[in-house]
């Protein structure tokens, strides 16, 4: 069996040209397939809140939803790189904010996901220096809808605006972040950051120029209800069993082929 990845691997990944699979995962048996047809790293996304729990957001979602649903994850697998949210208020301080990423690396996690920017910094310093690899997630992040207004796409203002974007990737890099997560972001603009910064970028609804891609796994295979979101593609219309959709997306991420166009926002 070969190595199991880790954040190592995803870095020579982006060095080499060679794109990124990501997918969520909240339970035993769905990790463990994904660990074994090969997805590069399993997020336990706090997108659990709506698609586990039926919230209308991610807000409810609690740091013990998280430790249970990541231990869940991580008895199942064993090959690919596990990375777990801090829900809503769960950096609130340094203190919180330390106790909380080590519930969920005890419970299995290898990295942390964080929603924001370049406010982060001190955050994500504390968090690294402690021995936490962290992942920070930029544009339309969730926990923000209600400041939002919507989930809406981000970073379409001006060439200003855009720049500073970018220069907050940079930031959070420079902090010490050893990956990038950016949703629904103009595909120039997630073009851009992905060569303004050394760390992998993984794009959701970001186009097709990122280092990776990801998807909450009920996008992917269809089981989405109401509104679907632009950037979701159904695998399983495309392949006979869940297996074999998980195989597809990953060729597709592999070989540039998803997103599409349609996928994208511009
Ligand atoms: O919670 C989640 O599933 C996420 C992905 C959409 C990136 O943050």
């Amino acid at each position: 069996m070969s190595q199991p990845k880790s954040i190592a691997t995803l870095q020579k990944m982006k060095e080499q040209h060679q794109k990124i699979a990501t997918i969520t995962a909240y339970d035993a048996s769905f990790a463990g397939l994904f660990d074994t047809v090969g997805i590069d790293a399993i997020l336990i996304g706090d997108s659990l809140g709506m698609v586990v729990q039926g919230h209308s957001s991610t807000l409810p979602v609690t740091v013990d939803d998280m430790v249970y649903h990541t231990q869940a994850v991580a008895r199942a697998t064993s090959q690919t790189l596990i990375l777990s949210d801090m829900p809503f208020m769960a950096t609130t301080s340094l203190e919180v904010t330390l106790q909380n990423a080590a519930r969920l690396m005890r419970a299995g996690a290898q990295m942390v996901k964080i929603e924001g920017g370049a406010w982060l910094c001190d955050t994500i310093q504390a968090l690294v220096r402690r021995a936490v690899p962290v992942c920070v997630h930029m544009g339309l992040t969730p926990q923000s809808v209600h400041v939002f207004g919507g989930y809406k796409v981000q970073g379409r203002g001006d060439e200003q605006a855009q720049q500073q974007f970018i220069e907050q990737a940079q930031a959070v890099e420079r902090a010490g972040a050893q990956l990038l997560v950016l949703e629904c972001v103009p595909a120039k603009l997630a073009e851009q950051v992905t060569q303004a910064v050394q760390i992998p970028v993984i794009g959701i609804g970001a186009g097709n120029a990122t280092d990776g891609q990801i998807l909450v796994m009920h996008d992917a295979l269809g089981i989405t209800q109401g509104h679907i979101p632009k950037f979701a593609k159904n695998f399983l219309n495309e392949a006979p069993d869940i297996q074999s959709a998980i195989r597809l997306y990953i060729e597709q991420v592999q070989q540039g082929i998803f997103p599409g166009l349609e996928h994208t926002f511009n």
